[in-house]
């Protein structure tokens, strides 16, 4: 099945150099004498993920999914550093979930990625592609010559036709570059990279959109280990992504600095902590003391949320009615944090949950797959969607 939604899909292949000159043999290899078949890679700084999916009459099956840790130091700053063991896990990843792809979806995200809706007159294609590095140059610090640039226009601007609405996306060479390196050295052929938070929108948002096609104003929070992405939405349009350096890792130094505490057993305390003492309270004493040592933290991170929200409200153009959040999706690993959603919903007086892309009569798996599927779903929402990418199509938003 072919889903057609409004929802616009990034597609990066080309431009973001993701065919290079051997793939481009590959992959007319793999069209020559097989079937290409994808599989989604999540290249998380802690753990790597792994899913792939088959297209039913009513959405998607998930028929392969795993999970391997990412070997400690070799990602940094999302740039793949060994790229070596990097690969090696991807390896031992796929062959540990029989999985047999010879292609793979990729993204890339954080700090250093830069996404932003721009207008630029209408002109030829030619001119197009002269005009977006330059303009590319305008927002991004680093230059644009180590910068993977991609582009999608969206079409007309609503205040003049002469105008179009173009989204931008840059993000430094040397993250794709690395990223993509370490994929074909586990022996698959990327065919294109996407954005961590489009993944994310396709298979939590994009896969329910009567559900969330209401107008109303939502943040989507992935809260990886490295860093968190914030991205917002307005039914199911994305506004702007931002990200935010407070994450998981923060949440066990502060545990590890507070309760002095090695790593192993900070991570273990994070595991086992409920923040619900902090807004039910406790008889015990030492109920509290986790989750004191990880509220600053949380509540630095929750002032970036509401930070990221009036930035968007304050770029609306004037006269635009001010809508509040009507409700925040909790994603990633460090939303399996016991309590983090009633804490944020006490503490921001809004509705915070977990959003399990599996929820959804849309996506099917076996039986005792689809177990392990919700125990680990925070942390597979961005991987599902890298997996259903291709068969989504990559439709330009319809206004
Ligand atoms: N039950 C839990 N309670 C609190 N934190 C948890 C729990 N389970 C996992 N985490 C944390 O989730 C984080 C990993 O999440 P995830 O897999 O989404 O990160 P990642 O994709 O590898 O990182 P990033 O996207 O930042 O590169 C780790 O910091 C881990 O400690
Ligand atoms: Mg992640």
């Amino acid at each position: 099945m072919r889903m057609v939604s409004q929802f616009w899909c990034f597609s990066l292949p080309i431009k973001f150099g993701a065919r290079g000159r051997t793939n481009v043999t590959v992959a007319a290899l793999a069209s020559l004498f097989g079937k290409e078949v994808l599989v989604g890679i999540d290249i998380g700084s802690s753990a790597l993920k792994a899913i792939q999916v088959e297209p039913t009459r009513d959405g998607f099956r998930v028929i392969r999914a795993a999970q391997q840790k990412t070997p400690v130091g070799a990602i940094r700053d999302g740039v793949v550093q060994d790229r070596d063991a990097v690969a090696n896990a991807i390896r031992q990843m796929l062959k540990a979930a029989n999985i047999t792809a010879n292609s793979a979806v990729i993204a890339v995200s954080g700090p250093t990625v830069f996404v932003r809706q721009i207008q630029l007159p209408k002109m030829p294609d030619a001119a197009m592609k002269r005009s977006i590095p330059y303009e590319a140059g305008r927002f991004i610090s680093s230059n644009v010559d180590d910068s993977s640039i991609a582009y999608e226009i969206l079409g007309p601007a609503d205040e003049d036709p002469n105008l179009l609405n173009i989204m931008l996306v840059a993000a430094p060479k040397e993250m794709v570059e690395s990223r993509i390196a370490a994929v074909e050295r586990a022996g698959l052929d990327v065919v294109s990279a996407d954005l961590e938070s489009f993944a994310l929108i396709r298979s939590l948002i994009e896969t329910q959109y009567a559900r969330y096609n209401d107008g109303n104003l939502r943040a989507l929070v992935d809260i990886g280990a490295g860093h968190t992405e914030v991205t917002i939405l307005l039914g199911t349009r994305f506004q702007l992504t931002r990200a935010v350096s407070i994450a998981g890792d923060t949440f066990t130094d502060a545990l590890k600095n507070q309760l002095r505490v090695d790593v192993a057993e900070a991570e273990t305390r994070k595991a086992e902590l409920d923040l619900n003492v902090l807004i039910q309270g406790s008889d015990n004493p030492q109920d509290y003391e986790a989750p004191r040592a990880v509220q600053n933290v949380i509540d630095e991170l929750l002032r970036e949320v509401r930070r990221s929200i009036v930035f968007y409200q304050s770029q609306l153009p004037e006269g635009t009615p001010q809508q509040n959040i009507s409700e925040m999706i909790l994603a990633g690993g460090s939303a399996q944090m016991m309590g983090l959603a009633q804490y944020v919903t006490a503490r921001l007086g809004l509705e915070a949950r977990v959003g399990d892309p599996f929820e959804n009569p849309g996506i099917e798996a076996a039986p005792e797959a689809m177990q392990w599927l919700r125990t680990q779903a925070p942390r597979l929402g961005c991987v599902l969607g890298l997996a259903m990418k291709d068969f989504m199509g990559t439709s330009h938003q319809v206004k």
